[in-house]
């Protein structure tokens, strides 16, 4: 959510920034600026919207410096209006924010009061300001930042600079990620993720909470929360550009959901053993025979596949377990066992609402699990044990091989529960672990469902609101099914537990209403069959997705049947989530949205 490159250097830097943006952009795309700082002055230059707008401007003001920030925005506060743009600054200094200024009004009454003027309604607009202030009463630009800083309340990662020092970047963090790039030629760079400095740096240094780092271009000096000087160890990124092509597909959504056979291999490769016949889990922190309860934790796609996980983990090793919502797990304090086992879900491992929500299952005291897929993400540091997927960088912003890698580790981690307890038997576990390690196979076949998806969505799309139903484990999936298709399409979507539909929403259901159905020929086939009686019966347009005997056995009406693979229960939600994908992704190119980077939205949600 918001995205932040720095660099300083002694070549003009504004294209190296630009670019930085670029990949950046998936964080945010409401509107994009530079600032460098040339003929001791500092030079602006923002625009609305994406950053082929501050490409074309910045063609005209044609403004550069050797030193620079820049910012991708995804409006808090304030519209995504070019006076909204970041960097925001004053004659003295010019500012990046990610992240939110709670007590900014506060700040902002203070200092208008005290003769300054603001240009924007933005809550970061304060920290340029206050900086302002407090320069003209320090005796150097350190001690302004810390009394700024010890003003703020809220989270931030933030890129500074002074035009009254043109030899210094200054970048700190608290809530939200920031890391340092080391350039080789006499470089230095921040960036508000790995992706911003490819190909600039390959060696990081990733700040930890609190932290505040003086670059220079040669050197970097780190001062911990309590202002102490601080070492924090580099590691090197070797990510290369080709990472983020998303050619030769016309989205990098299409283009993950093609992914997906290699990405679930190459997550399995870990968490099976080399014969595919039995389990390679790491090591835990706790018992599983001791553990009453299990807490999954985490939002969107991410929480869904914690819901997938609650069927898998309290049929298979008889533990119970509590799937919450991370924005609403920290505020409603729920107990937690004693020695309970938190585990949390996230992609992008940078999600503020699940970090705070980690924050809470610590206090606490409970062991906490991870699965992420963005290594040295916050999240990935902070728990107790990272649980890595191998997806690879993701940048649509529906998630869709993250969520397939999620759905390896979870299965894994359940079988490995069950195993540890004694509740299932090596002949059977080996049974399971055959059956994950042919997904990639299946899921090829699979995607073959394309070209049929495509055209049922030629409809989907011409209607208003579309339900999506499923018991089970099917029932995670149509939820994500109905996100996928509404983040994307913008068409109202819900997912809906098929037993629940004649308790209200099948109110909704008339000529004009697709009932999405998953339903693999499992146990609660024959059920979900009659919940599907019950929907055609009022007209409802059902796309019935189904493996070849439960195709067999529905006789009701239908607008369209999807016929995937046959499947095991176990491994059937890997399988049904393609087609849920696909129809998301072909609805949407039909309506002719923005695939990749939907309206209000973005992929890291670094704020509450
Ligand atoms: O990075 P995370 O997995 O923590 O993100 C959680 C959600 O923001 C994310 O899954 C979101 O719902 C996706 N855009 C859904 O496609």
């Amino acid at each position: 959510m918001c995205g932040i490159v720095g660099i300083l250097s002694h070549e003009p830097v504004a294209q190296r920034l630009v670019d930085g943006l670029k990949r950046l952009e998936y964080r945010g795309y409401d509107s994009a600026g530079i600032a460098v700082i040339n003929d001791n002055k500092i030079r602006r230059c923002r625009s609305q919207g994406k950053i082929v707008n501050l490409d074309a401007r910045l063609a005209q003001e044609k403004i550069d410096g050797v030193i620079g920030i820049a910012h991708t925005r995804w409006a808090t506060h304030g519209m995504p209006t070019e006076e909204n743009a970041h960097p925001h600054m004053t004659e003295e200094v010019a500012i990046v924010h990610n992240g939110i200024i709670e007590n900014y009004k506060v700040l902002r009454d203070d200092l208008i009061e005290k003769g300054f003027s603001f240009y924007s309604q933005t809550d970061s607009e304060v920290i340029a300001q206050l900086l302002t202030f407090f320069e003209k009463e320090s005796t150097s630009h350190l001690e302004a930042i810390f009394k700024t800083l010890d003003k703020l309340e809220g989270a931030y990662a933030l890129g500074i600079m002074f035009k009254a020092d043109p030899t210094r970047l200054y970048g700190m963090r608290k809530g939200s990620p920031l890391a340092i790039g080391h350039g080789e030629k006499g470089e230095m760079f921040l960036g508000s993720d790995a992706l911003a400095l490819a190909g600039l740096a390959e060696n990081l240094t990733y700040l930890e909470d609190g932290d505040l780092a003086v670059l220079t271009r040669d050197n970097i000096e780190i001062f911990d929360k309590d202002h102490k000087k601080a070492i924090r160890p580099s590691q090197r990124y070797t990510a290369g550009f080709e990472a983020i092509s998303k050619a030769p597909y016309d989205h990098f959504m299409l283009k993950e959901i093609y992914e997906q056979p290699d990405v679930v291999r190459q997550t399995l490769n870990t968490y099976l053993s080399a014969d595919k016949k039995s389990l390679s889990f790491p090591k835990l922190t706790f018992d599983p025979d001791s553990i009453s309860k299990l807490t999954i934790v985490a939002c969107g796609t991410s929480y869904y596949a914690g819901l997938v996980a609650k069927y898998w983990i309290e049929q298979i090793a008889r533990i119970s377990v509590d799937v919450d919502i991370a924005s609403e797990f920290r505020y409603r304090q729920p107990p937690m066992p004693k020695e309970g086992v938190a585990l949390f879900i996230s992609q992008s491992g940078e999600t503020a609402d699940t970090m705070a929500a980690h924050e809470y299952a610590v206090s606490e005291r409970q062991q906490t699990l991870g699965i992420i897929n963005v290594p040295n993400s916050s999240l990935a540091r902070a728990v107790h044990t990272p649980l890595m997927t191998y997806a690879g960088p993701e940048i649509g912003v529906a998630s869709t091989k993250a969520f397939s890698t999620q759905l390896c580790v979870l299965a894994a981690f359940a079988l490995h529960l069950a195993h540890e307890r004694g509740l299932v038997s090596s002949e059977k576990l080996e049974q399971h672990c055959h059956d994950l390690a042919s997904l990639p196979n299946a899921l090829e076949q699979v995607l073959g469902l394309a070209a049929s998806c495509k055209d049922i969505a030629e409809d989907l799309s011409k209607a208003q609101d579309i339900l999506y139903i499923g018991r089970g484990t099917s029932y995670a999936i149509a939820l994500e099914g109905a996100l996928k298709l509404k983040e994307i399409s913008y068409i109202h979507a819900e997912g809906c537990a098929a037993g629940e539909l004649k308790h209200g929403p099948i109110a909704l259901v008339d000529e004009n209403v697709p009932v999405i159905v998953v339903a693999p020929s499992d146990a609660l086939f024959e059920k979900l069959a009659s919940n599907v009686q019950e929907a055609a019966a009022r007209k409802g347009q059902v796309v019935f997705i189904s493996d070849k005997k439960g195709q067999q056995a529905y006789h009701g009406d239908a607008l369209a049947r999807l016929t995937v693979p046959d499947t095991t229960v176990f491994t059937a939600p890997f399988i049904y989530t393609v087609p849920v994908q696909l129809l998301a992704y072909y609805t949407a190119v039909h309506k002719g949205t923005d695939v990749d980077q939907p309206r209000n939205l973005a992929k890291s949600v670094t704020v509450e």
